[in-house]
């Protein structure tokens, strides 16, 4: 059986390098236009970090994995294609700001349209508006030469950071397909695939929109958990409960469970914002405004989270920050991550620029020049006041507060009472995310603050 992937981005690349790994005998190709990301997956230094993945890469790589910019070959050859490629929320036109941006999903269908004689089984493994599928249905049906084929979804749901984990031991593995026999068929074939390593059980079925509608509502329902502790964290503060004690009582009732309660600078991430905007666009479009609003105000308090946690430093040092350093210590949007998209950070550097503040920002994973770019835009001209600095210390050096954006196990062992020494007084820590004991922390000194304890 002969395998290819479209996209060879956070969600296709750690995916097929996992079948590949676990089906040494299926051969898996991974085609992406953007040849530098080929190449990068070719060499020692993989494009994108993720505990473990590594050595599942160089495994199979060669043996049964392939990386290519081959896209047109890889289809003609394949008898699944995976189609892992960005939907983005669109910037432009109608849904500006919330539906997904579906071109790359599109031009590969013309392109499958193209290149695909025989019949092939199609698997939507990007995550897309519901009945997605009719679009590359109707464009496949309308090329003379296209073979039959079968559309089917089987969303992804590893989260980054966790990627080899989550795909090593999947809560589920979700399959939508047509409900006629070639559909039924086609399921089968996709199931075989991760039954090799996921007990059936945990092998979900479903029709195709179903299985497109549940992504997004898996992403909705998680996004909405951290949305709903983060804006109990504001009555915490108020009022002198703990937020961290408060998740902790509440997630013992089983009803509810103890995972996603983690207060936070707010979430970020290429998912959770872009699909639970598509979800109120969507609403929308079918004519329930009321279902929109609500999911809406998962991003509000979202959004509100994020600009809180600069404020609250802001207020904290006595309501100015200008020409004061500020350590950012985290940039990615997560630990054990090198992606930056949506991240929290971007929004606490700017809001602190904007009160003139000096922002020394370090992250273990994520380049300086794409910091720069994430906080004040491509191309736009340096800003003297925002620098990168090569470690957590270097930032740390001299500064009047740090703020812990992103968990980084690092940050745990700093030698905080050295820093401390260092830092003009009195010294301020923020810590978004709780991962400091802040009893430890007062007791060298810091006035210690932030959304939690
Ligand atoms: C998410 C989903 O978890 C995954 O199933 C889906 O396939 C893609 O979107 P990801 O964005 O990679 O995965 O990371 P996730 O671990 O879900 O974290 C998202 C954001 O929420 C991060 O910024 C994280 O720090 C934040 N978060 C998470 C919290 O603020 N509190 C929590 O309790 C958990
Ligand atoms: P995700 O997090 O969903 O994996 P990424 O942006 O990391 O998203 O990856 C998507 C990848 O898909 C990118 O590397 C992009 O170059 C690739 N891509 C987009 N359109 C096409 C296309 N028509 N043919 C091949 N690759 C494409």
């Amino acid at each position: 059986m002969k395998i290819c992937c479209i996209g060879a981005g956070y969600v296709g690349g750690p995916t097929m390098a996992m079948i590949a790994f676990k089906a040494p005998d299926i051969s898996v190709t991974v085609v992406d236009l953007n040849e530098k990301r080929i190449a990068a997956w070719n060499s020692e230094t993989l494009p994108i970090y993720e505990p473990g993945l590594d050595e599942v890469v160089k495994t199979a790589r060669g043996r049964n994995l392939f990386f290519s910019t081959d896209v047109k070959g890889a289809i003609a050859a394949a008898d699944i294609i995976f189609v892992s490629v960005n939907t983005p929320t669109k910037t432009y036109g109608v849904g500006a700001g919330r539906a997904a941006d579906l071109r790359y999903i599109e031009s590969v269908a013309r392109t499958i349209a193209e290149v695909a004689t025989s019949p092939k089984i199609i698997v939507e493994k990007s995550t897309i508006p519901v009945r997605t599928a009719t679009t590359i249905q109707e464009i496949l049906a309308a090329h003379p030469r296209a073979a039959k084929c079968q559309v089917l979804s089987n969303p992804e749901f590893l989260a980054e950071g966790t990627a080899v984990a989550d795909l090593t031991n999947p809560d589920r593995v979700l399959i939508g397909g047509e409900r006629t026999p070639e559909g039924e068929a086609a399921i089968e074939a996709l199931v075989a695939v991760y039954a090799r390593w996921v007990p059936r059980e945990r092998i979900i079925t479903t029709n195709l929109w179903s299985s497109e509608l549940s992504k997004l509502v898996a992403n909705a329902f998680l996004a909405q958990r951290i949305s709903s502790i983060n804006a109990i964290s504001a009555l915490c503060e108020a009022t002198e409960a703990d937020v961290d004690e408060v998740a902790n009582a509440i997630g013992k009732d089983s009803r509810i469970g103890p995972k996603f309660l983690k207060a936070s600078v707010g979430f970020g991430g290429s998912c959770f914002q872009k699909d639970v905007l598509n979800l109120t666009y969507l609403c929308e479009h079918f004519g329930l405004p009321e279902v929109a609003a609500y999911w809406e105000s998962v991003i509000k308090i979202n959004d509100w989270q994020k600009r809180r946690f600069a404020a609250n430093i802001v207020k904290a040092l006595y309501n100015t920050v200008a020409d004061k350093r500020i350590a950012v210590l985290g940039f990615a949007f997560k630990k054990d991550t090198n992606d930056t998209r949506e991240t929290a950070a971007i929004s606490v550097c700017r809001d602190l620029l904007t009160e003139q503040a000096n922002v020394v920002v370090y992250d273990p994973k994520v380049p300086a020049h794409e910091i720069v770019a994430d906080v004040l835009g491509k191309g736009a001209p340096a800003n003297p006041r925002l620098t990168v600095a090569a470690s957590a210390l270097e930032a740390c050096a001299g500064a009047h507060a740090i703020a812990i954006v992103t968990e980084w196990d690092e940050f745990k062992t700093l030698d905080y009472a050295a820093i401390f020494a260092g830092m003009p007084k009195p010294a301020f820590i923020f810590d978004g995310r709780n991962i400091l004991n802040l009893a430890q922390l007062r007791a060298i000194g810091f006035r210690a603050s932030g959304i939690g304890k």
